[in-house]
């Protein structure tokens, strides 16, 4: 194990946390209130975070490689946050008026990056994007909204159109078929909708040229952690640019998960600067935000003209820019140097190059992908470049696949995300990134021999 001497056994039906999800299952349907994180036949349930070390409630001790969803890049309990979350909650939780400290996150983001003038902010990535929207309706007088197959926008229900179809429902891909998450979203939620092909330029061009009269803005997250980070081409972002400013639309990046790629954000990484910005997650210092940033022209939908007026877009929310996520947001990012970002990347790229070296000795079919801190991984040996590549490389059952490969982890004392993405932190060392990448290689060693039965009957 990774220091606790402890040693890990999962599943393990004699386990605490086996009881603890056994009691959650009467008091919360599915046993819990986060669909991404129950993995079967049960989760880990934790009690205390150190650094990129996280224990659970049977004292089994493991690196934690993806810090919720990628939003404690600086790991557990670290002094400088956690002394600024305490001072605060001594001071102030909430109240009716602004804070200082809300000021002062908006002028680092404005300062920082390079489509952000203004900024407003939220509680989560989801309301981020639901903000936006409105926003980019009300600056442009127009309806539609364009989003990518298999595009993660968090849990606004006209945004899970598409997040995930399949051969059987996706229909063609030059115009891609609007799919809902849940059987039961009425059809007509996605009126406005119109659903384009990840990465195809060609496809999406003539898209955006047809609607090119309604379209208010397309949105999309130029390195998505549900397509394993395959990132957007630059071809694709520039044609996306050029496309949207002569259609007289928006560009959205949704940066809630992709903001962490570098000190200026994902669009400082690749060079292209949209109107609006989404973003949530590390902003907050680990707790809960979300925030829209864009051009002041844009974001002057938010303006009330005069005392007493109604904005064109209205937004409050009793706990946004709370004082609490705002300090510890405001400490975290300052902590986020271009020395911080650089020291990322190059524990991104070992721990890469180590898990590609780990794949190639364990005989699996892998590709290692992502950029900086994100890493994901794909069991298949086929690249793909878009959202329908992904899903015919990776086949069908690799959910269930990567649950397989997550469980081997867990019992190497390695957490990833059931999906395989992985998220450095900052207090991570190298011989932090070395212990992940050879407990990668025996669990997908370990994957290999599971697979094994299957390969043998696919033969016959
Ligand atoms: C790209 C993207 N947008 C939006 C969201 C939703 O953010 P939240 O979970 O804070 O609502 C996520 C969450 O992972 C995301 O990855």
């Amino acid at each position: 194990m990774s220091g606790s001497g402890q040693h890990a056994v999962f599943p393990e039906q004699a386990s605490r946390s086996a009881g603890l999800f056994a009691r959650a299952g009467k008091v919360m349907p599915g046993g819990g209130t986060r669909h991404p994180i129950i993995f079967p036949p049960h989760p880990v349930y934790a009690v205390e975070g150190r650094g990129c070390r996280l224990t659970d409630v049977d004292g089994v001790e493991r690196i934690d490689f993806i810090n919720n969803f990628s939003c404690q890049i600086h790991g557990h309990g670290h002094p400088e946050v956690t002394r600024v979350i305490t001072e605060q909650a001594g001071r102030l939780t909430t109240a009716i008026l602004p804070t200082e400290q809300e000021l002062r996150l908006a002028e680092l983001l404005a300062e920082r990056v390079a489509g952000i003038d203004q900024v407003r902010f939220c509680n989560s990535g989801t309301e981020a994007v639901m903000i936006a929207l409105k926003a980019a309706r009300a600056a442009t007088r127009r309806r539609l909204i364009m989003k990518m197959e298999g595009g993660y926008h968090g849990q606004y229900p006209e945004m899970e159109c598409s997040f995930i179809s399949e051969p059987h429902n996706w229909g063609p891909e030059e115009e891609p078929a609007k799919v809902p998450l849940s059987e039961d979203t009425p059809a007509n939620l996605f009126d406005n909708v119109v659903v384009a092909p990840f990465n195809r330029v060609e496809a999406t061009r003539a898209l955006i040229r047809r609607h090119a009269a309604e379209l208010a803005a397309v949105i999309i997250d130029p390195f998505p952690s549900r397509m394993q980070f395959v990132r957007a081409g630059e071809e694709y972002l520039r044609m996306l640019r050029e496309e949207t400013r002569a259609a007289g639309a928006l560009l959205i990046f949704d940066e809630v998960f992709c903001f962490r790629l570098d000190y200026r954000g994902a669009q400082g990484r690749f060079g292209v600067t949209p109107d609006l910005t989404t973003l949530g997650k590390i902003i907050g210092g680990g707790l809960p935000i979300g925030a829209v940033g864009g051009r002041a022209e844009v974001m002057a939908v938010f303006s009330a003209r005069g005392a007493g007026a109604l904005p064109r877009v209205f937004h409050g929310g009793t706990f946004t820019a709370n004082p609490m996520s705002m300090a510890a947001g405001l400490r975290s990012m300052q902590l986020l140097t271009p020395a911080a970002f650089a020291d990322l990347q190059a524990k991104g790229d070992r721990l890469r190059s180590g898990l590609r070296d780990a794949a190639a000795a364990s005989g699996l079919p892998v590709q290692v992908m992502g950029d900086a801190s994100l890493t994901g991984i794909a069991l298949s040996a086929r690249p793909f470049d878009g959202y329908r590549d992904m899903i015919t490389a990776c086949g069908g059952n690799h959910r269930e696949r990567m649950f397989a490969l997550h469980r081997h982890l867990l019992n190497e004392g390695v957490l990833i995300s059931p999906q395989g993405a992985l998220a450095g932190s900052t207090p991570m060392t190298d011989s932090d990134i070395d212990f992940t990448v050879e407990a990668a290689g025996r669990a997908f060693a370990a994957l290999a021999r599971d697979d094994a039965p299957d390969r043998a009957r696919a033969a016959e």
